[in-house]
């Protein structure tokens, strides 16, 4: 290649359709992913049906108004543009301003269009605030940076199950949600199974979701809510109704007792070092989380009670178990070995899980006892749906 035509190349490289093009391009195959797990175009539910019965006409009406919009931009550009050999190239057009048919006309028919879609749309907020009669209720709270959930069985005001980062619900029956937050404003949405909605501190605001079928549904904090906000995570587990009935009962015993003398070991560890801020329900009260040990933490780090019958743990960004559902161990021995370095945190965040200084005995029987929380593995064995 000749020095000329590389300069030329170089310069073509340079040049804005160059620039145009490949943004344009990055953008199209952007929209190619196989694995699209927060589609917000793929409803599995009757709420987020609901919202996209009122996109696509809405849509549909946008998409015709731009494409006219636009037309007669370009229409009119064309007509009007400068000629060469133009005897007046200073002149303007013919003016319309002051022409009251063509004001009104363009004042009226804007509101002619987006009538009806205000009507579909306060009718689709409406149709969103409904709840079924059997709905179940369930609080979702937003953490610095994971989500908890809790149920109350019972009824007596008092949360009888509590996880963090998976959802369990029934499928095919409404869920009753109460979304407040511990700190600051999160966002919670599961993009196929509704819409947004925020966790703000102080308030509770209610929403809803219903799964069609069993699965695995994933979800992301959309608020910003400090610098781990894109890794809080969550993901909704919708079990046949049967089987959500088997979790309950099980959610509410503690672990089982542990079997071997590694996990006895890990039991009495997180005891000792991690229950200052994780409860666990299987523990004595003298060791569950108090306010005089931490008073910034203590009751908001993820209940462990039954850990490992959950898929991902630390706000949803590692998995417990590979596809085969055999156990992910290295990963939850790194994350227990340095947290922050496994998390990344920015420098000098010290909030989230702290590096303990564990030894690697210590962090194998860690290791053990939280596994031995859920024998049978996890609750959710089918697709990840990812
Ligand atoms: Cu929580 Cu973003």
């Amino acid at each position: 290649m000749s020095l000329r035509s590389a300069d030329t190349t170089a310069r073509s490289r340079r040049s804005p359709w160059f620039v145009l093009g490949l943004a344009g391009l990055v953008l199209v195959l952007a929209g190619c992913a196989s694995n699209a797990p927060l589609d917000t175009f793929a409803p599995e539910g009757p709420e987020a049906r609901t919202i996209m019965d009122l996109v696509l006409p809405v849509f549909l009406v946008a998409a015709v108004v731009f494409v006219l919009v636009e037309g007669a931009i370009v229409v009119i550009m064309w007509k009007f543009r400068q000629r060469k050999n133009d005897d007046d190239p200073d002149g303007l057009p013919p003016q319309v301003h002051g022409n009251t048919r063509l004001e009104v006309g363009w004042t009226v028919l804007p509101a002619v269009i987006l009538a009806p879609i205000a009507v579909l749309t306060v009718l689709t907020i409406f149709d969103l605030e409904e709840r079924d009669a059997d709905a179940v209720p369930v609080e979702v709270v937003g953490n610095q940076w994971w989500w908890q959930f809790n149920y109350d069985i019972d009824e007596d005001g008092e949360p009888d199950i509590v996880t963090a980062t998976e959802m369990v619900v029934p499928a095919g029956r409404q869920i009753d949600l109460s979304i407040t937050s511990n700190d600051v404003v999160h966002s919670f949405w599961i993009p196929r199974l509704n819409g947004k909605r925020d966790a703000v501190p102080g308030r509770t605001h209610t929403w809803s979701i219903e799964a069609d079928e069993p699965g695995y549904y994933w979800g992301q904090c959309t608020e910003f809510c400090g610098l781990s906000h894109a890794e809080m995570r969550m993901r909704v587990v919708a079990l046949p109704p049967d089987q959500y009935d088997e979790w309950v009962q099980s959610q509410m015993q503690p672990a089982p007792e542990p079997q071997t003398a590694s996990e006895a070991r890990g039991r009495d560890l997180f005891a000792q070092l991690c229950s200052s801020c994780h409860r666990n329900a299987g523990l004595p009260e003298d060791a569950q989380p108090s306010e005089d040990d931490h008073p910034l933490v203590a009751g908001v780090a993820p209940d462990l009670t039954h850990f490992a019958s959950r898929r991902a743990y630390a706000g949803g960004i590692f998995e417990l178990y590979n596809d085969d559902m055999t156990v992910n161990r290295g990963q939850l021995e790194a994350w227990l070995r340095n947290p922050p370095a496994e998390k990344a945190m920015a420098p000098g965040d010290n909030r989230g899980m702290p590096n303990l200084g564990l030894t690697e005995p210590q962090i194998d029987d860690l290791v053990d006892y939280l596994l031995s929380t859920s024998p049978d593995g996890p609750v959710w064995t089918g697709p990840r749906n990812d």
